[in-house]
C-alpha cells in the first residue's frame, strides 16, 4: 500500500507544485484534497512554465489519474479556463475527475470576500478574495451548491434562487453592494456544468479501489500548516484544512488507507496575507530572499514576506498532521548568504517557549532565538545526488532534521523537475 499525503509545512508556497509533480511521475493517482484556486501551483518543465491553481500538477503526465476531490472548492469558470489553457499548451485533461460532492464558489462569494475584507479594515485578513472563505462558509451554513447540483438544472435554479434571494439582499442591505442577476448566473454556470459534466463522479470510490489494487497514490495538499482553519494562526487562516487529516475528510478516504505523511518546508520562511512572523526579516536580507527566490504570489502577485526557517514551526508541522519526513524546498535560494540562521525557539517576555502558542497575541511579541551555521557560498542548482551538496549545506539540512526530529527526503535546488535530490526515495 502506498498512500502518501503531501502537505505544506509552514505558511503555504512551499513549493508543493513542483513535488508533486516530481512525484506524480511515480504516482498512479494524483488527488486535491481541500482549498480552491486560491492556490496556485507553477510548474516548470523544459523551460515551459504551467500555471495551476485548481487541477493538481500530476495531469502533466498522461498516464496519471488526477483527482479534485470533495474537499475541494470550485470555482468552475476557473476550471473550465485552467482546462482550455492545458489544452493550448497541448496537455490533455482526459485524466482529471471532478467530485460530485465539491462545492461551488459562486460570484456572491467572490463578492462577499471583497466587502468583507474591506470593512475589516486594519484587521483584514489579506485572503486572496477569491470567494474561498465564504464558499466553505455557506457548506457549513447548509446553503452551498455542489458540483452534482450544476448537472440538473431544476435543481440548480432552485438553489441559486434561494441564494441569491439571501445573498443579493445581503450585498445590498449591509454592503451596498449590487447584487446578481439569476438569468445571467443561471445560463453562464450551467454551460459551465456541460463542459464539466463528463468529468463529474463518486471520487473516493475512485481513490480506495486505487488504494485496495495497490496503486501509489498521492494526496496533494493546498496551503500550508499555519494557514489551517484549526491548526493555523487563527484568524490569520484559510478556510479549510491543509493538514493531513483534511486529506481523509477532503479526498473520502479513512485514515488506516495512509502510508506516509510528508511535509514541504521551504529551506526559509515566507507568508503571504496579514499576521506575526517571528522570524521574518524586513531589511535587506529579506529583500535578498524575496529576489533570488522569486517570492512573489502565484494567485495575486503579491511580494511575500520572508524570513529565517522556523523550527518551532516545523516542529508543530510535524506533531498535527504526524509527518514523517521533510521535503526541503529552494535550497539554492540560500547559495549567496555568508552566515543562516535557524530559530531554535521563541522568547517571550522572560521565558523560553519551545512549541508554536495558539495566542497571536503571545506569538506577535515572541523574540525568535536563533542558531547560526556558515553558509555555503556555491550554486548548487547542478547537483542531483546528495553527494554533490556542499559539505556545509548537508550540515545545515542535518541540523534541520535534528531539530525536527524527521528525516530530510528531498531536496531541491531549483524550479526545474530535474533539479530534485533525492536522499531517501518516497514511492
Ligand atoms: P483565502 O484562502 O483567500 O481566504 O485567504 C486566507 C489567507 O490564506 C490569506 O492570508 C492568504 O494570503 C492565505 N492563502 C490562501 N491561499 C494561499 C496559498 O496558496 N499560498 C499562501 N497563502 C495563501
Amino acid at each position: 500500500m502506498s498512500a502518501v499525503v503531501l502537505i505544506g509545512a509552514q505558511w503555504g508556497d512551499e513549493g508543493k507544485g513542483k513535488i508533486t509533480d516530481y512525484l506524480a511521475q511515480e504516482a498512479d493517482l494524483v488527488v486535491r484534497y481541500q482549498g480552491g484556486n486560491n492556490a496556485g501551483h507553477t510548474v516548470v518543465v523544459e523551460k515551459r512554465t504551467f500555471k495551476l491553481h485548481l487541477i493538481p500538477s500530476g495531469i502533466l503526465y498522461p498516464g496519471t489519474q488526477c483527482i479534485i476531490g470533495n474537499g475541494v472548492v470550485i470555482d468552475p469558470g476557473v476550471l473550465v479556463k485552467e482546462l482550455e489553457q492545458l489544452r493550448q499548451q497541448g496537455v490533455s485533461s482526459h485524466n482529471l475527475r471532478i467530485s460530485d460532492c465539491a462545492h461551488l464558489v459562486m460570484p456572491y462569494h467572490q463578492k462577499l470576500d471583497e466587502m468583507q475584507e474591506t470593512q475589516r479594515g486594519a484587521y483584514k485578513i489579506g485572503t486572496t478574495k477569491r470567494g474561498v472563505g465564504p464558499a466553505y462558509a455557506d457548506k457549513a451554513a447548509r446553503t452551498g451548491i455542489r458540483m452534482a447540483d450544476l448537472l440538473n438544472r431544476e435543481i440548480f435554479a432552485e438553489l441559486l434562487a434561494r441564494n441569491l434571494e439571501e445573498k443579493n439582499h445581503l450585498l445590498a442591505q449591509v454592503y451596498g453592494a449590487e447584487g446578481f442577476v439569476f438569468e445571467e448566473v443561471l445560463e453562464r454556470y450551467l454551460s459551465y456544468g456541460e463542459k464539466l459534466r463528463s468529468l463529474v463522479t463518486d471520487t473516493s470510490l475512485a481513490i480506495n479501489q486505487a488504494i485496495k489494487e495497490g496503486k501509489r497514490v498521492l494526496f496533494e495538499g493546498a496551503q500550508g500548516t499555519l494557514l489551517d482553519l484549526d491548526h493555523g494562526t487563527y484568524p490569520y487562516v484559510t478556510s479549510s484544512y491543509p493538514t493531513a487529516g483534511g486529506a481523509c475528510i477532503g479526498a473520502g478516504v479513512g485514515p488506516t488507507k495512509i502510508s506516509s505523511v510528508l511535509g514541504v518546508a521551504k529551506a526559509y520562511v515566507t507568508r503571504v496575507g496579514e499576521g506575526p512572523f517571528p522570524t521574518e526579516l524586513t531589511g535587506p536580507e529579506g529583500e535578498h530572499l524575496r529576489q533570488r527566490g522569486y517570492e512573489f504570489g502565484t494567485t495575486t502577485g503579491r511580494p511575500r514576506r520572508c524570513g529565517w526557517q522556523d523550527m518551532v514551526i516545523l516542529r508543530y508541522a510535524v506533531r498535527v498532521s504526524g509527518l514523517d519526513g521533510l521535503i526541503l524546498t529552494k535550497l539554492d535560494v540560500l547559495d549567496e548568504m555568508d552566515t543562516l540562521r535557524i530559530c531554535t525557539g521563541y522568547r517571550y517576555r522572560n521565558s523560553m517557549i519551545n512549541e508554536f502558542p495558539h495566542s497571536l497575541h503571545v506569538l506577535a511579541q515572541c523574540e525568535p532565538v536563533y542558531e547560526e551555521m556558515p553558509g555555503w557560498r556555491q550554486d548548487i542548482s547542478e547537483a542531483r545526488e546528495y553527494g554533490e551538496l556542499p559539505v556545509k549545506a548537508r550540515d545545515y539540512i542535518s541540523r534541520i532534521e535534528e531539530l525536527a526530529g524527521v528525516p530530510v527526503k528531498l531536496v531541491a535546488v531549483g524550479p526545474g523537475r530535474h533539479q530534485t535530490v533525492i536522499k531517501d526515495p518516497i514511492f
